[in-house]
């Protein structure tokens, strides 16, 4: 009997170590402690032992499961701490590791040229105004000094729509569209979307203009002057070279375009400037008294100036942009360079 109690107690303590997981830890205890454990048989033939046997025996057994309940107890403890450690080791959570960042988006380029013009013109009391970019022929033309079969029409190849509308192949529509709104004083910038039936290397059917024009009493070529003067060197820097060239426009007299000193050679001349030094930046003049009439202002009392520039022009020559197609082909590794 007690050979038998030994080779039991070593059987199960050796179970009860081996169980890998709960689960069989709690089947090896029913299979020696449970009501038809091995202990439990044992104990049955307990009957069979003398008086004087039985309680040594008794007291063996008792013993044995003590020690068996006991190391149950602690098998059962560690089993659960390395359940619960294996867990927690699968679910770690690396937080040294970089997150996932969230990409934000950059302004285009033509939005940041765009704003900074804009800027420079509302702290001189300019305000913005837009057009509709399908016009009518009157603001798109005729307002502006250029009427049917005007050979003038021939400097800007038009995508009609119909007889009457047009998309609009400049921005000066927006002058025509703000004095029959406002009366004089007025200084308006304009923004915008314009189109020619124009397609190679340099020119998109489809870029953007700015428009500016101020009416008063009192304006004289030296106002456009100062003021085209100042935007520029705003804009491109306080040392640039600025010229002005008689030119034409319909609709303002007298005419002029623009030169400011190649920003790549600086005067010297180079590709980019043709060899001449210079670069045409934008059209200007003195509102030509036609236009007022078409607008109901006394060219007698009121003067005024206007201009008009490329914002993919002046963006080409502010970030050295050599290819004027890379501001429609939106081509991430490019647009991401203007990230501010
Ligand atoms: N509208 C002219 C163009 O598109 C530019 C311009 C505007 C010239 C205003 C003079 C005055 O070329």
């Amino acid at each position: 009997m007690k050979e038998r109690l030994q080779q039991l107690q070593e059987e199960a303590l050796a179970a009860l170590q081996q169980a890998a997981d709960l689960k069989s830890l709690q089947d090896v205890r029913v299979q020696i402690l449970g009501k038809k454990g091995a202990l439990t048989e044992v104990m049955k033939g307990m009957r069979a032992l003398s008086v004087e046997e039985r309680p040594v025996v008794g007291s063996l057994v008792n013993t044995l499961k003590d020690r068996l309940e006991t190391t149950f107890v602690v098998r059962q403890a560690e089993l659960k701490k390395q359940t619960i450690a294996t867990k927690l080791a699968s679910e770690k959570i690396d937080v040294t590791l970089p997150g996932r960042r969230a990409t934000a988006g950059s302004k285009h380029p033509i939005t940041l040229v765009t704003e900074d013009v804009v800027d420079i013109f509302t702290r001189l009391g300019f305000s913005v105004e837009e057009g509709p970019e399908i016009e009518q022929d009157f603001y798109n033309f005729e307002a502006l000094n250029i009427p049917k079969d005007h050979p003038a029409r021939d400097m800007q190849d038009t995508f009609y729509i119909s007889d009457d509308l047009v998309l609009r192949t400049h921005t000066s529509p927006v002058q025509v569209r703000s004095m029959l709104k406002k009366k004089p004083p007025v200084r308006v910038i304009a923004p915008g979307t314009v189109y020619r039936r124009d397609s190679d290397l340099t020119h998109s059917p489809m870029f953007h203009q700015i428009e500016g024009f101020l009416v008063d009493d009192k304006v004289t070529f030296g106002d456009l002057k100062g003021v085209l003067t100042h935007f520029l060197k705003e804009f491109f820097g306080e040392g640039l070279g600025v010229r002005f060239r008689p030119s034409f426009f319909p609709f303002t007299e007298p005419s002029a375009e623009v030169d400011i000193a190649c920003v790549i050679c600086g005067g010297k001349g180079c590709r980019v400037c043709s060899g001449t030094g210079w670069l045409e930046i934008l059209g200007c003049g003195m509102i030509d008294p036609a236009v007022f009439e078409s607008v109901d202002y006394d060219p007698a009392t009121y003067s005024g100036f206007a201009f008009g520039m490329g914002l993919e022009r002046i963006a080409m020559l502010r970030y050295g942009v050599n290819d004027l197609r890379l501001f429609f082909e939106n081509d991430l590794r490019f647009l991401k360079q203007f990230n501010v």
